[in-house]
């Protein structure tokens, strides 16, 4: 990977020991640019505690830092600062795909090295980075003679709030993100209202705490996100609700099994807990902080896997037209049907044939074929799920072999599906043989997915156990040059910058709830909230490109709450190096002819030289341009939640002295999500730098326009 080191100072101070130790009890860290500090110091009781301003203007009040444990006295006070460092850094690296090529990392940081002066003389040490977008802290555990193994029962790092802002936020669930994100102010956030979802295969929420990205809007209209970064070895922190004093502590996803949070062997770091800080909400999707929190590349060459666009025996599935297994005994996925049905399994040689001659047909690279392995009869509505499935036995109507020589043929690349009905032992068993499967097969990615509650019991899809085996995934993978996309993963913590064989994943709320949830699926504010708050994680998987809104053909109870225009956005608007054509092929057709609206499905990128986040509110509307990093052609989305908007775009981002041509597909004037969702129009214009355009966007509506050189 290319490295491309601008500049670069490190200043290391090694201050002091006992002595002169009252000097250096307050610390200061500044952002690049000063509008950021940190302040550290401890209590009078030797406590730590650390408190953030930006402009001057406090927005983390005195927040403590501490650590409980099984058998051991908590780490919490009576510390002393041993000594301190500090370093400033400012390099640039380049991303294999991503966003944007280029990533500037610009921070100062400082290291403060703790002891406690009681007998035990214990060691901790804090990290802190503060870049011109954000903070990261983390702990390190250093090797030390009186501490090897430790079991942490709780982490309570404090996140002091100066005002009851204004917060998107998803229950502390640790066992799914796939919950509407509900806006509210900090004192009314309720996460015990959001268990017993009727739609989710697995849920827990034990207490009032929130899952993290979560997004706020002070009064005086600053933006703040918080998350965490690099999430190795460790559990899912979720943020516990004290909504008096409009404070949140780190609550670690749990373990029955284990009795605690997480356990870890001496040195450790935890993860990064993250600040991302903003006065516009579109530089929280701009920001690369969270990225340059983790390490860079470990696994070297990724060259195997090339962005793209894949059509799936998928959404035929989840609407109902057909099913995973051979018999028609899991009729759709609500994952709780248990009916026997006719057979009418999706997973066919002659279904994957028609699938791949339309992508041939279409210029799209990737087909994803779900249910062509045996298991899926026994998949759900079961506790009995180790051992079910088998990811190298088709069922005996797919031919694999034939499947994969006409794709070969027609130039199209399978992408591996592997479900594990969340039995990851049965996984890890199998899943090295399943690779070399693959790789004979030339497949080099993979979509996993692991519905359903985790076996064994008492482990959660989100605790360190898991935490663990995801990232053994990734390892596994990487070592046999396999790309991953996790579907009911563990949160995206910017990984994909130290494993870039972490090409994308779900991990929310995804297309799939508007075939089947029985709420209703995802209103018109989903993806403007999305854009805003799962997405600063890192890519989503969440299968675009319905144009087929009501499918009233095999649901009148569900439909998608947009436009069509709106679903072309969302290429441009989600990020993920792996985007899917999610509809039916025929769905694509009309009058036998391709839809005129497929054509910027068919020239959207996927890869990206640039990203710039032209406008945009939380939960209301955003718009996004990227440029594609091969042709250097831009492309743009625009989505609105469920109000109507006007939308007034410059393009002074374009090359000077260029002519575009630009092809634009917006809603027609009549659009409507509900009523009229299917309503579009194309224009086709010359654009250069200088240009402006009005663009109406209906209610749930969206646009796309694509911008190629002349
Ligand atoms: C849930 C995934 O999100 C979905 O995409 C997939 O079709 C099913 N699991 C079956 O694996
Ligand atoms: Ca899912």
């Amino acid at each position: 990977m290319k490295k491309q080191q601008i500049f670069i100072l490190i200043l290391i101070t090694s201050i002091l020991l006992t002595g002169c130790q009252k000097n250096i009890t307050n610390l200061k860290l500044n952002s690049p640019d000063e509008n950021i500090s940190v302040d550290f110091a401890l209590s009078s009781k030797g406590q730590p505690f650390y408190v953030v301003h930006y402009k001057d203007k406090k927005i983390i009040d005195t927040s403590y830092m501490s650590f409980d444990f099984k058998d051991l006295a908590s780490l919490k006070d009576n510390f002393k600062i041993i000594n301190t460092a500090t370093a400033a850094v400012d390099e640039t690296w380049a991303m294999p795909w991503g966003e944007q090529e280029q990533v500037r990392d610009h921070y100062n940081a400082l290291i403060i090295n703790l002891e406690e002066q009681s007998d035990l003389k214990r060691k901790l040490s804090i990290h802190f980075k503060v870049f011109n977008d954000g903070i990261g802290f983390r702990y390190e555990f250093p090797e030390q003679s009186n501490l090897e193994e430790i079991l942490i029962t709780a982490e309570n790092t404090e996140f002091n709030l100066t005002g009851d802002h204004t917060v998107w936020w998803l229950p502390g669930d640790w066992d799914n993100y796939e919950h509407l994100y509900n806006e509210s102010y900090f004192s009314k956030i309720d996460a015990l209202s959001k268990r017993d979802n009727p739609d989710l295969a697995a849920t827990y929420i034990p207490e009032n705490a929130i899952n993290t990205p979560v997004t706020m809007k002070t009064a005086d209209g600053l933006y703040l996100s918080f998350h965490e970064a690099d999430l190795t070895n460790y559990s899912d922190m979720t943020l516990k609700i004290d909504p008096e004093n409009l404070g949140m502590t780190s609550e670690l996803v749990g373990s029955e099994i284990l009795g605690g949070k997480a356990e870890v062997k001496l040195p450790f770091n935890t993860p990064w807990r993250s600040i991302q800080i903003a006065e516009k909400p579109g530089a929280l999707i701009e920001s690369k902080m969270i990225l340059n929190l983790n390490d860079p590349n470990i696994i070297g060459d990724v060259s195997y896997f090339t962005p793209m666009k894949y059509v799936g025996i998928w959404w035929e599935m989840h609407i109902g037209k057909s099913t995973w297994d051979l018999e028609g005994s899991q009729d759709m996925n609500t994952y709780t049907t248990g009916k026997k049905g006719s057979s009418k399994h999706g997973a066919t040689t002659e279904n994957a044939k028609k699938y791949i001659d339309f992508a041939s047909e279409n210029g799209i690279k990737g087909l994803l074929v779900e249910g062509w392995n045996t298991g899926w009869d026994k998949w759900i509505n079961t506790d009995d799920r180790e051992g079910v499935f088998d990811f190298m036995t088709p069922y005996p109507d797919y031919n694999f072999d034939e499947v994969m020589a006409y794709a070969s043929e027609k130039n199209v690349e399978v992408i591996m599906h592997h479900e594990t009905s969340a039995a990851p032992r049965t996984y890890e068993k199998q899943m090295n043989e399943a690779y070399d499967f693959m790789k004979a097969n030339n497949m080099n990615s993979v979509k996993t997915g692991y519905v359903g509650k985790i076996i064994p019991k008492g482990e959660y899809h989100h605790g360190q156990w898991m935490v663990n085996h995801y990232h053994h995934v990734l390892e596994e993978a990487a070592k046999k040059e396999i790309a991953i996309n996790a579907h009911e993963p563990i949160k995206d913590t910017g990984k994909r910058r130290t494993y870039p064989n972490a090409i994308s994943r779900e991990g929310l709320r995804g297309q799939e709830f508007n075939a089947w949830a029985s709420d209703g699926g995802n209103p018109p504010n989903h993806l403007p909230t999305i854009a805003f708050t799962r997405m600063l994680a890192g890519p989503i998987d969440f299968t675009p490109g319905i144009f087929n809104i009501k499918f009233n053909e095999y649901k009148t109870e569900n439909e998608l709450n947009t436009t069509l225009a709106h679903q072309l956005a969302l290429y441009v608007v989600i990020y993920s190096p792996i985007q899917m054509v999610a509809d039916l092929p025929e769905h694509y057709m009309e009058n036998g002819q391709i839809h005129p609206a497929f054509q910027f499905i068919s020239d959207v990128g996927v890869d990206w030289q640039k990203t710039k986040v032209l406008d945009g509110e939380v939960g209301d509307f955003v718009i996004i341009a990227r440029q594609e990093k091969t042709s250097g052609n831009w492309f743009l989305g625009g989505i609105t939640n469920e109000d109507t908007r006007t939308a007034n775009l410059s393009f002074d981002f374009l090359e000077p002295n260029e002519a575009y041509k630009a092809v634009i597909y917006k809603d027609a004037p009549d659009a409507h999500w509900d009523t009229n969702p299917e309503a579009y129009e194309i224009d086709e214009l010359e654009l250069n730098t200088t240009s402006t355009l009005t663009i109406q966007l209906a209610p749930g509506g969206g646009f796309a326009i694509s911008i190629m050189k002349k």
